[in-house]
């Protein structure tokens, strides 16, 4: 997936994040049910992990699930077909623990059959919820008529919702974009579409496909996706990095809760803080022995789940840990250099000696992100 992605740095100042607590945050979210019904499934708070492939694999589901407030988590987007033919990328990722609970699984491809034969194989496995993803900008999904082109055209994108919901007894979701660009919103459509054909729940990134990762998530595009369904809860996305934003989020859009992506790395103690909230506590931010013991956790999982690979695959996750973890700018270089797990245990001694020595506080996170709307996709 990522070898058609061009790389953006983005950079998200830290500093305030500490700062917020829930004087600003209305009595209805203080007094409210934590609790959240999508389809059958009650899941245990409205603050839920996004997919972020590549990323949310089951070591940081299970690390940041550790610290608490996540509502349910969601793997990569897995090809149907690949996953029904046994495709060892495919069943890899669906990897799951006793612990990553509540899951549901991603799956898109453009053949209903597919999407049918790989809910119902994930069903018989034991998954308790499949999302379907229409949302995904990219070009390699969208030449097969997966991802956001489904958004294109109502009749088929239904029908395959309707197939998928029909072939399994599970809760289906749907996770899509506003529309195809700004000529064509068709969420809100859509949205009320599969609720009559039994989808349990909508999860609605605010920006188009067209948009890629770029401009700022339009709520106001949420909202109408929000007011276009009867019952199904919808799910606000996009751009969530503190507690205001996730409360703005659903303030401004009506939305039953909230899916955090990018936000959950670079605060990964975002959920419990938001949980905090939600129980009429003042947020705590991590100590510093948190912090560490964050770091040492997922790179611990990292390396149970890769082997020494793991090295190399947690360097992508120095930038966006840097400036919240405390960690002075030459060791998150060093960590973004590491090859072995002896280095990682040097390194993370060095932290603690220098804990809280970072001159900056913005995180230097590079994460590759389609860059904007190119021409094949
Ligand atoms: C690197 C990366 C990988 C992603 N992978 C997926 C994916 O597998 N499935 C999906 O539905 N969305 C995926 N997304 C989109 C996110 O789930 C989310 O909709 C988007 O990042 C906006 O939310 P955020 O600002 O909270 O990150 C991905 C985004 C990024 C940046």
């Amino acid at each position: 997936m990522n070898s058609s992605l061009q790389t953006q740095t983005e950079s998200h100042d830290c500093k305030n994040y500490n700062q917020h607590d829930n004087e600003n945050i209305p009595d209805r979210y203080l007094q409210e049910e934590k609790e959240i019904s999508v389809g059958s499934r009650v899941l245990p708070s409205r603050y839920f992990l996004a997919p972020l492939a590549g990323y949310t694999h089951l070591p940081l589901r299970t690390a940041l699930r550790e610290l608490g407030g996540i509502g349910l988590a969601t793997t990569d987007l897995i090809l149907a077909a690949q996953l029904v033919s046994g495709g060892r990328k495919a069943r890899e990722l669906i990897k799951t623990s006793a612990q990553d609970k509540p899951l549901s699984v991603q799956i898109f491809g453009s053949q209903i059959s597919d999407l049918t034969r790989a809910a119902v194989f994930l069903e018989q496995m034991g998954y308790e919820g499949i999302d379907i993803n229409m949302g995904c900008p990219m070009g390699k999904v969208n030449s097969s008529g997966g991802g956001a082109r489904l958004m294109c055209d109502c009749d088929s994108a239904t029908a395959m919702v309707a197939a998928v919901v029909k072939a399994v007894s599970v809760p289906v979701t749907v996770k899509m974009r506003l529309g195809w660009n700004s000529e064509q919103i068709t969420a809100p459509l859509l949205a009320k579409s599969f609720e009559q054909v039994g989808i349990a729940g909508i999860t609605v990134h605010g920006r188009t496909r067209q948009q890629g990762f770029h401009g700022q998530v339009n709520l106001d595009g949420i909202r109408q996706v929000v007011e276009a369904v009867e019952q199904i809860p919808v799910i606000g996305n996009g751009d969530v990095r503190t507690l205001e934003d996730a409360i703005t989020m659903r303030d401004i859009t009506g939305c039953q809760a909230v899916a955090i992506g990018r936000g959950a790395m670079l605060d990964p103690w975002l959920f419990r803080k938001l949980k905090q909230l939600h129980e009429g506590e003042k947020p705590t931010p991590p100590t510093p022995d948190e912090q560490i013991a964050f770091l040492r956790r997922h790179f611990d999982l990292m390396l149970h789940e890769h082997g020494d690979y793991a090295t190399v695959l947690f360097r992508k996750f120095a930038g966006w840990y840097g400036a919240r973890l405390g960690i002075p700018e030459d060791l998150e270089d060093r960590l973004r250099r590491l090859d072995s797990p002896d280095k990682f245990q040097e390194i993370v001694e060095e932290i603690k000696r220098r804990h809280g020595e970072r001159t900056t506080t913005t995180a230097t996170a590079l994460i590759k992100v389609p860059n904007g709307p190119v021409e094949r996709w």
